[in-house]
């Protein structure tokens, strides 16, 4: 097969790590007999520095043009002082915006081998945990009305949700619940928002077109609490859009993982966004220093769920496993005992058994 992927690398690590992923991706292209071809483009505070803004339309369509996006990482401190209008973030939300992409898969993955770096007391963590958060992402308080007043003593964001937002979300995360473990926990906050009872309604009716999977409903606090308090009563959680990018930042940190954790931003036509669930690491950037994993997951998510090439995704993935494996580790995941190796080195050896 040919596919075309749109690389945007952005700011920080972005460039480091997505070198090291097209190196894999290639790999799985030579083994498999299939053409991956690349076209770069810039977004985040590169290109507010090249062109004076964080997405040029140029980089939209360029994605919108392709079979699905990889991206690195946006922002650094360089451009933290810009007022909302122009923030390198902003490339992000307007990717999920202008590509329409409104379900955002975050699975949070207790790596075995990392067991140790898990802030959890063992006892709690277990052997194992797989958690997938379905985040809404094109719609809520993200992309709500927000202002301040004339006289600049007040301001406001708006969250607001239509059924048709939670339908769609609603019912990508029944199917991923009926491929799991058939166990869904809908998010909330009903006993106060407008937005969450609409939510809550909608989730139940939806609902009954998955009568083999068990439905809960939790408050977001109270899901907050319990995700530390007993992480495996969940398995798969589906939430609106801001309770999700923070649900999904705890559920990813309790693995220990963080650095490790890839994510999707898909539609319904299975055209996707894949990015690292980390950030840009400005202090790191260009030093052979920061961990490609997270991205080359997320490039094992874009075969699994954009090109339906699941024995591919499932090799890119058993290569990580195999290099942790043999103890292999970046910086930041290191213990005594084990080999550090740079940036390069660990996509080598992961393009390397790839290749098998
Ligand atoms: C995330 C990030 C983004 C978000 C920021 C960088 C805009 O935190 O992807 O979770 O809030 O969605
Ligand atoms: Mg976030």
């Amino acid at each position: 097969m040919q596919k075309q992927i749109a690389l945007v690398p952005g700011d920080g690590i972005g460039p480091d790590i997505i070198r090291e992923t097209v190196e894999v991706l290639k790999a799985v292209g030579r083994r498999f007999r299939h053409t991956f071809c690349f076209t770069e483009c810039l977004a985040g505070g590169i290109a507010i520095d090249r062109y004076g803004t964080a997405l040029p339309s140029s980089t939209l369509e360029t994605c919108q043009m392709s079979d699905a996006v990889l991206l690195g990482a946006v922002g650094g401190p360089k451009w933290d002082d810009m007022g909302g209008d122009e923030r390198p973030e902003k490339a992000l939300l307007g990717l999920r915006a202008g590509l329409g992409l409104f379900c955002n898969l975050r699975p949070a993955v207790l790596f075995p081998q990392l067991r140790k770096a898990c802030t959890l007391r063992p006892e709690i963590i277990g052997d194992e945990l797989d958690l997938m958060v379905v985040r809404e992402l094109t719609g809520g308080i993200y992309f709500g009305e927000r202002g301040r007043s004339a006289a600049g003593d007040s301001a406001f964001d708006t969250m607001s949700y239509t059924v048709m937002e939670i339908e769609r979300i609603t019912r990508m995360a029944f199917g991923i619940a009926r491929k799991r473990k058939r166990l869904l926990h809908s998010i909330d906050k009903h006993n106060i928002l407008e937005t969450s009872r609409l939510w809550r309604e909608t989730v139940k009716r939806v609902a009954r077109e998955y009568p083999d999977v068990e439905l809960k409903h939790m408050y977001v606090d109270n899901a907050a609490m319990q995700l530390v308090r007993n992480p495996h009563q969940f398995d798969v959680i589906v939430t609106e859009n801001m309770f999700g990018d923070i649900l999904s930042d705890e559920a990813a940190m309790i693995t220990g993982s963080i650095g490790m954790l890839p994510s999707a931003s898909l539609r319904h036509d299975n055209f996707g966004l894949y990015e690292p669930v980390h950030g840009s690491a400005p202090d790191i950037a260009g030093k052979d220093i920061a961990n490609p994993i997270a991205t080359i997951l997320s490039a094992a998510m874009m075969l699994r769920y954009t090109f339906g090439m699941e024995e591919e995704a499932q090799t890119v993935e058993r290569a990580v496993l195999q290099v942790l494996d043999a103890g292999l580790r970046t910086a930041d995941i290191v213990t005594p005992g084990e080999e550090k190796v740079g940036t390069r080195a660990m996509g080598s050896a992961i393009a390397a058994a790839v290749a098998g």
